[in-house]
């Protein structure tokens, strides 16, 4: 997708060869600033500070991570530890596990020497292998929206999406937003309901940005509005991303997606969830055994943004002792799931419908 009209990807190989580049995502909006990852340390740093985030994007920065430690010294000691370390830096994702676990199958049987250019080369496949499965959920999703558009004569469809799960979370296209992306370039009109996102607003400061520098018509919603605009009729469609499905299709997402799925199966809006194959956890059955992330109290009790001199400042926004909480995941049941987009095509939330689309897994799963 393009940033002010040029092509742009969260993470790339610099053209040294070896050194890492990502958009770092905690200045976004305001600043577009690049940042180059060194070392395995730069690249947890980078997951557990959130410059990169969402799902595939963490997996995906996991695995140059641990090509950067294989660069470093690609000893087993190094190879194990690589992976520990990265793999603690957020627990919800499960992309963050399976690109690790890929990458260990991958380099454990090969000779030390051999294992930094394995890591590399696996680690650009995963990359390109994200866009493509994004570009594919797109194209599926696109299918839903030309069907719901139908019944809107014209009139824009009104897609509802929660967090970031847009180009920014991935390496392209986005998983939610590639329906959207996919449809608007289609000539379908669509415009998008952006929650904010509470508490730390990737709403706000990432999905509304990608939108604005595509042309989707967008606006910007506080978290608490998306219950009253289906009430009122002005939702037609949800469509959210995800960190985590079981094998049963319970949905682990940014929390405040299950409110907004409480509120959509209350007003009888359809609710889907678009995700990549490396989301779903296969031994994982009940949403109530995925691990939700807890951060600081601090994202809650401040938030950050830009003065109107220009400046970037974080301000309190509760008396100073207040406690607080901050839970960063939540998980919606399958029940309240209409369906599931992904690159093979949509599915009921369920083990049926998803090993309808991943029969593979079947020998797995019996
Ligand atoms: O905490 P974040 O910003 O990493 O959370 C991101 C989300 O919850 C996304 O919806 C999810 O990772 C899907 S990204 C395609």
């Amino acid at each position: 997708m393009k940033i002010d009209g040029v092509p742009s990807r969260t993470i790339w190989l610099q053209p040294d060869g070896w050194s890492v580049g990502i958009l770092d995502q905690t200045a976004l909006p305001h600043v577009v600033k690049r940042l180059t990852l060194k070392t395995v340390e730069d690249a947890a740093h980078a997951i557990k500070a959130m410059q990169v985030r969402g799902a595939p994007l963490i997996g995906v920065t996991a695995a140059y991570g641990v090509a950067l430690a294989m660069r470093a010294d690609p000893s087993d000691t190094a190879l194990d530890g690589a992976l520990v370390f990265l793999a603690e830096q957020r627990p919800t994702a499960v992309n963050l596990r399976w690109a690790l676990n890929d990458l260990r199958e991958r380099l454990a049987p090969l000779a030390s020497k051999e294992r930094a250019a394995a890591a590399y080369a696996r680690a650009a496949e995963i990359a390109e292998d994200d866009i493509e499965t994004c570009r594919r959920i797109g194209v599926n999703g696109l299918r839903l929206i030309e069907e719901i558009a139908k019944n809107k004569r014209g009139e824009p469809l009104n897609i509802l999406t929660h967090c970031n799960a847009g180009w920014l979370a991935c390496v392209d296209w986005g998983t939610a937003t590639s329906p959207i992306y996919h449809a608007h370039d289609a000539g379908i009109p669509v415009h998008v309901w952006v929650d904010e996102t509470r508490p730390r607003g990737q709403g706000a400061a990432l999905t509304a940005f990608e939108l604005l520098h595509h042309g989707v018509p967008h606006t910007l919603i506080a978290d608490n509005a998306g219950g009253h605009l289906m009430q009122k009729g002005d939702v037609d469609l949800v469509i959210v991303g995800t960190d985590r499905v079981t094998a049963c299709g319970d949905v682990a997402n940014k929390i405040g997606t299950y409110l907004k799925a409480l509120a959509a199966h209350d007003n009888r809006v359809p609710f889907y969830v678009a995700l990549p194959y490396s989301t779903i956890d296969w031994n994982v059955e009940q949403g109530a055994d995925i691990p939700i992330e807890e951060r600081s109290a601090d994202e809650v009790l401040r938030v950050a943004g830009r003065l109107s001199d220009g400046a970037i400042a974080t301000v309190a926004i509760s008396a100073e002792g207040t406690p607080a909480r901050n839970p960063a995941f939540d998980v919606t049941p399958a029940r309240l799931v209409t369906g599931l987009i992904t690159e093979r095509g949509l599915c009921t939330a369920s083990r049926e419908g998803l090993l309808s689309l991943y029969p593979e897994r079947k020998s797995v799963a019996a």
